[in-house]
């Protein structure tokens, strides 16, 4: 019996969030020192979070992410360099707008949020999840909810953006959610 999950972040809102889609109780790491995240892999990052969060937090279960956005277009780019995409000076918008140049004279426009968990336990096992969000990049960002990426992805099926939709409208076909729906049932929460 699981009683509660430290998640590899100092960010209380990202734990709040994982513990609504879990059903558990879900901290962050107390004093959370990140560690270097030089995987090229949404995989490799979200492990090399968990093993440093489950060395901060012994004995206990320990949940880490990893999430991008991934383009046909451009090989999977901008894949694990999500955040940083385009230089460490953009913001969300300018981002957003260097992805869309980038992808300016495409034909497919093919496009996905993927997101990783990782989870160790007390013993060491280790235990993976994943989740995707298909979708196709729109021509020009629309849409003020979500972050990042959300006003220029239109989930398959859809004609808005993710920044279109409502929270809760997200939350029940994101990578985010499909991942942690994935790690609840794995981990018999
Ligand atoms: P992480 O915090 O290292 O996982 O970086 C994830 C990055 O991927 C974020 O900074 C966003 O740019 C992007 N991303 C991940 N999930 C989403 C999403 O649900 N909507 C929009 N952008 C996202």
């Amino acid at each position: 019996m699981i009683e509660r999950i430290l998640l590899a972040t100092g960010n209380a809102g990202k734990a709040a969030e994982l513990a609504r889609l879990l059903g558990c109780p879900v901290l962050p790491i107390a004093q959370w020192e990140p560690p270097v995240e030089d995987g090229d892999t949404f995989l490799a990052n979200a492990r090399i979070k968990a093993l440093a969060g489950a060395a901060q937090a012994p004995g206990e279960w320990v949940v880490a992410d990893d999430s991008g956005i991934e383009v046909d277009a451009l090989d999977g780019a901008p894949g694990v360099r999500s955040a940083r995409y385009g230089g460490d000076g953009l913001d969300d918008v300018g981002r957003t707008a260097a992805l869309l140049q980038a992808v300016s004279s495409a034909d497919d426009r093919a496009a996905r949020f993927r997101c990783v968990l990782v989870a160790i336990g007390p013993d060491g096992q280790e235990l993976h999840a994943d989740g995707t969000l298909e979708g196709s990049l729109a021509h020009e960002p629309r849409g003020a909810n979500g972050f990042g990426y959300d006003p220029v992805l239109i989930p398959t099926g859809e004609t808005r953006t993710c920044g279109e939709l409502t929270a809760d409208e997200k939350n029940a076909i994101s990578h985010r959610g499909a991942a942690a729906r994935a790690l609840r049932d794995t981990l018999g929460l």
